[in-house]
C-alpha cells in the first residue's frame, strides 16, 4: 500500500475523531436526540449493529429502544420509526418535512444525483416528474388499456408451463417465466413492445444489466465508504463498476428502445395499438415542451425497470411460495374462482374485483412478505422535530412498515399466513394506506403510484396460475424454502424455488 496515502488516512482519521468528539459535545448539549445505542467516535453504532439493518433486526431494536430510535452509522444519522402514530407523523402530518430521499454514494451514481423521480429530494423536480409520469403510467385508463395485454402474458405463462412435461413431475422454476412476463407487462406500457422468449438476446442483456444494477445498489459491501467518507478511496473499484453498469444500461435504453420508438413515431402515424400512445410518447412530449431533458427521460425508464418489475415479481413469487406451502389456502382460492367465475373461465382484471378471497391472499402476501419492508428511505432536508426529539437535517428515516404489519401487539398471530384475517378482524384494511399498521406501498406524498398497476397484475397472475395448475413442492420436499434475502431496502425470496405445476383438466 502507498505509505503517503496511509499517513494521510491516519491524520484524517485523527482529525475526524477530534472533530466528532467536539461536534458531539456541542450537539449533545443542545439537542434532544432520539434514544439509541451509545455511539463511539467515527464509527458511531456501525460496529455494534453491523451492516444488515433488515426489518427483523430493526424490529428487535425497536423493542429495546422504542418507537423512534437513532443509529449513527459513521457520519450518517439513521432514524427508525416503528409505530403507526409516528408513521402517520412522518408520512402524512409532516409529509413535506420528511418527504425527501437520501441517496448514498451508489444511488447517486445510478440516479445521476437525483435526476430521476424515485430518489430525488422533495421539491419542484419531484413534483414535475410525478406529474409527467401520472397520465402515461398511473391511471385507471392505463389499466384498462393494458389489461388485455397482461391477461395475454399470463396466458402465455400458463401455455408454456402446460407445454413442458417436466413441470408436472420434477417441477419448473416459475420465476423464470414470470420474470419474462413482468418485463413484457411493463415494456408494453412503456414502449408498446414485448420479448418473444426467455432466449431473446435483447431481453437477456437487459435482464443482466438490471440484475447487476440491483445487486450493486442493494449490497451492503459499500457501506463503509458511504458511512465514513475518508474510507471512500477504497471504494474506487466498486464505484467505477457502478458507473460502467449505469452508462451501459442507459445506452441500452436509449439505443434499443428510446431511439427505436422515436424512429417509429416519425415514420408512421400512431395507428399501431389502435392509435393509442404508449407511455414513452407522453414522456417525449414533455421533453419536447422543454419540461424535462433526455437524461430525465432515461432515468424514468431506469426507475420503471427497477421499481415496477422487481417489486411485483418478488410479490408474485412470495405469494406462490405461500400458496404452495399452504395447500388448503390454495384450494380455497381455486374453489372461489371456480364458484364465482365458473370452472375453466380464465380470470380477467374485472373479475379480480369479485373475488374477496383472492384479494385477501394478495393482501396477506404483501403483509407477511413485504417487498420493500422499510419503504424507500425518506429524509428530512432541514432540522425537524419528531415525537419531541430533534432530528438533525439530512437524517435517513426508515419507517419499518414490515414491523407495523407484523407486530403481535397490533395483529392476531401475525407470523401465520392467514388471508382470512382480511375477511374477518381486519376486513376494513386496504393496501392503499387507510390504516397506518398496513403500508406495503407507503402512504402520502412519496407513496407508491404503481399500486394501481401492481394489484391487478398480482390478481391476474396468481389467479391464472392457481386456476390452471395444482402447485406443490418438488419431489422429496414437503415445503418450499422461504428464507428471506434482504438488501439496503429490498426483500425477496433467497431461493427461486422449483414448483411442480400439475395442469388441471377442464
Ligand atoms: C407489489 C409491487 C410494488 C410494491 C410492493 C411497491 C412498493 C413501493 C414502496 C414501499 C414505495 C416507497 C413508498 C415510500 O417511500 O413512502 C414505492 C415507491 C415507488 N414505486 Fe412502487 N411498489 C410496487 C410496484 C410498483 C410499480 C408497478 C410501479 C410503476 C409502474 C412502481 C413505481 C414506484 C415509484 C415511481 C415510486 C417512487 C414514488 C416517489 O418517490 O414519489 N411501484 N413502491
Amino acid at each position: 500500500m502507498d505509505f503517503v496515502f496511509v499517513e494521510k488516512l491516519l491524520v484524517g482519521l485523527l482529525a475526524a475523531v477530534v472533530g466528532a468528539i467536539v461536534v458531539s459535545k456541542i450537539r449533545g448539549r443542545k439537542l434532544r436526540l432520539p434514544p439509541g445505542p451509545f455511539p463511539v467516535p467515527i464509527f458511531g453504532n456501525w460496529l455494534q449493529v453491523g451492516d444488515d439493518l433488515n426489518h427483523r433486526n430493526l424490529a428487535a431494536m425497536a423493542r429495546k429502544f422504542g418507537e423512534v430510535f437513532l443509529l449513527r452509522m459513521g457520519q450518517r444519522n439513521l432514524v427508525v420509526v416503528s409505530s403507526p402514530p409516528l408513521a402517520r407523523e412522518v408520512l402524512h402530518t409532516q409529509g413535506v418535512e420528511f418527504g425527501s430521499r437520501t441517496r448514498n454514494v451508489v444511488f447517486d451514481i445510478f440516479t445521476g444525483e437525483g435526476q430521476d423521480m424515485v430518489f430525488t429530494v422533495y421539491g419542484d423536480h419531484w413534483r414535475k416528474m410525478r406529474r409527467i409520469m401520472t397520465v402515461p403510467f398511473f391511471t385507471n385508463k392505463v389499466v384498462q388499456q393494458y389489461r388485455p395485454g397482461w391477461e395475454a402474458e399470463a396466458a402465455f405463462v400458463v401455455d408454456n408451463v402446460r407445454a413442458d412435461p417436466r413441470a408436472a413431475t420434477d417441477g419448473v422454476v416459475l420465476r423464470r417465466h414470470l420474470q419474462l412476463m413482468m418485463y413484457n407487462n411493463m415494456y408494453r406500457i412503456m414502449f408498446d413492445r414485448r420479448f418473444e422468449s426467455m432466449d431473446d438476446p435483447l431481453f437477456l442483456r437487459l435482464r443482466a444489466l438490471n440484475g447487476e444494477r440491483s445487486r450493486l445498489a442493494q449490497s451492503f459491501e459499500y457501506n463503509y465508504g458511504d458511512f465514513i467518507p475518508i474510507l471512500r478511496p477504497f471504494l474506487r473499484g466498486y464505484l467505477r463498476l457502478c458507473k460502467e453498469v449505469k452508462e451501459t444500461r442507459l445506452k441500452l435504453f436509449k439505443d434499443y428502445f428510446l431511439d427505436e420508438r422515436k424512429k417509429l413515431v416519425s415514420t408512421k402515424a400512431m395507428d399501431n395499438n389502435g392509435g393509442l400512445k404508449c407511455a414513452i410518447d407522453h414522456i417525449l412530449e414533455a421533453e419536447q415542451k422543454g419540461e424535462i431533458n433526455e437524461d430525465n427521460v432515461l432515468y424514468i425508464i431506469e426507475n420503471i425497470n427497477v421499481a415496477a418489475i422487481e417489486t411485483t415479481l418478488w410479490s408474485i413469487e412470495w405469494g406462490l411460495a405461500e400458496l404452495v406451502n399452504h395447500p388448503e389456502i390454495q384450494q380455497k382460492l381455486r374453489d372461489e374462482m371456480d364458484a364465482v367465475l365458473g370452472v375453466g373461465h380464465q380470470i380477467t382484471e374485472p373479475d379480480t374485483h369479485r373475488l374477496p378471497y383472492l384479494q385477501a391472499v394478495i393482501k396477506e402476501t404483501l403483509r407477511l412478505r413485504m417487498a420493500i419492508p422499510l419503504l424507500v428511505p425518506h429524509m428530512n432536508l432541514h432540522d425537524a422535530k419528531l415525537a419531541g426529539y430533534n432530528i438533525p437535517a439530512e437524517s435517513k428515516i426508515l419507517v419499518n412498515a414490515w414491523f407495523l404489519a407484523n407486530n403481535p401487539e397490533q395483529w392476531k398471530r401475525p407470523d401465520e399466513f392467514r388471508p382470512e384475517r382480511f375477511l374477518e378482524e381486519e376486513k376494513h384494511v386496504e393496501a392503499n394506506g387507510n390504516d397506518f399498521r398496513y403500508l406495503p406501498f407507503g402512504v402520502g406524498r412519496r407513496s407508491c403510484p404503481g399500486i394501481i398497476l401492481a394489484l391487478p397484475i398480482l390478481g391476474i397472475t396468481i389467479g391464472r396460475l392457481v386456476q390452471n395448475f395444482v402447485l406443490s413442492p418438488p419431489p422429496g420436499q414437503d415445503k418450499l424454502d422461504t428464507t428471506e434475502k434482504g438488501g439496503q431496502f429490498s426483500l425477496h425470496i433467497l431461493k427461486h424455488s422449483t414448483i411442480v405445476a400439475k395442469p388441471r383438466v377442464f
